[in-house]
């Protein structure tokens, strides 16, 4: 017996429809993979990966966890960008929040939910490091918008930290880090303006790029 049988259904459909519109498309892909883009995002069934950029299999790596946290010492997170960079030779890292984020919203409040509590105490120097500001901002929507682009940017530059990234560029690899947040409400993707593609990019970015994101008023 096949349990959750409209599942595979719908995979049967999927995959003739793949089929029918590229007859080679499954041969191509499984002679090798090479995308031009690492993603790293949140875990939320909100924000699929390849369809909001609208990419096929075969042009999006991906690692996704709980509220996109990249963690010096996660082994999952840096294998993926490990084999992503010097493997795959992927040219872009996209560390991609959203807004309406619920492991963000658990850090802001202080909540409680019960493991995964332990992966978000990785966030809260974040929001420690900017509460003066963040909590000078009376709007609570806003405030919450604001720590989860604020997040963002602490991953961008704790991708950029790690020796993989660092040894990129030291060895001319061309690789840009990039920060973007993705709404829920519409769908749309905004570049958080966090491009980083060189180490002294990455040594400017480290110093003003959290500010820039609290001086804007959004
Ligand atoms: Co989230």
């Amino acid at each position: 017996m096949k349990v959750l049988k409209h599942l595979f259904e719908n995979n049967c459909k999927w995959a003739s429809s793949q089929t029918q519109s590229d007859p080679d498309f499954f041969n191509r892909l499984l002679k090798q993979q090479s995308p031009e883009y690492l993603w790293i995002g949140c875990s939320d069934s909100r924000v699929p990966a390849n369809e909001i950029v609208g990419l096929l299999p075969g042009e999006l790596f991906v690692h996704r966890n709980v509220s996109n946290l990249v963690v010096k010492n996660d082994l999952n997170c840096l294998s993926v960008i490990q084999f992503a960079v010097e493997a795959l030779k992927i040219k872009h890292i996209i560390v991609c929040g959203h807004y309406g984020c619920v492991g963000v919203k658990a850090v802001l409040d202080d909540a409680k939910i019960g493991l995964v509590d332990k992966w978000l105490d990785n966030l809260k120097p974040v929001k420690e490091n900017f509460r003066d500001k963040l909590f000078q901002i009376k709007d609570d929507a806003l405030r919450f918008k604001k720590l989860c682009e604020l997040n963002v940017v602490e991953q961008v530059l704790n991708v950029c930290k790690t020796e993989i990234v660092q040894n990129a560029w030291q060895r001319n690899q061309n690789l840009s880090v990039h920060g973007w947040i993705y709404d829920i409400k519409d769908g749309l993707l905004q570049d958080l303006d966090v491009c980083i593609t060189t180490l002294d990019e990455f040594e400017k970015a480290r110093k003003d790029a959290s500010l820039k994101i609290l001086k804007s008023s959004k």
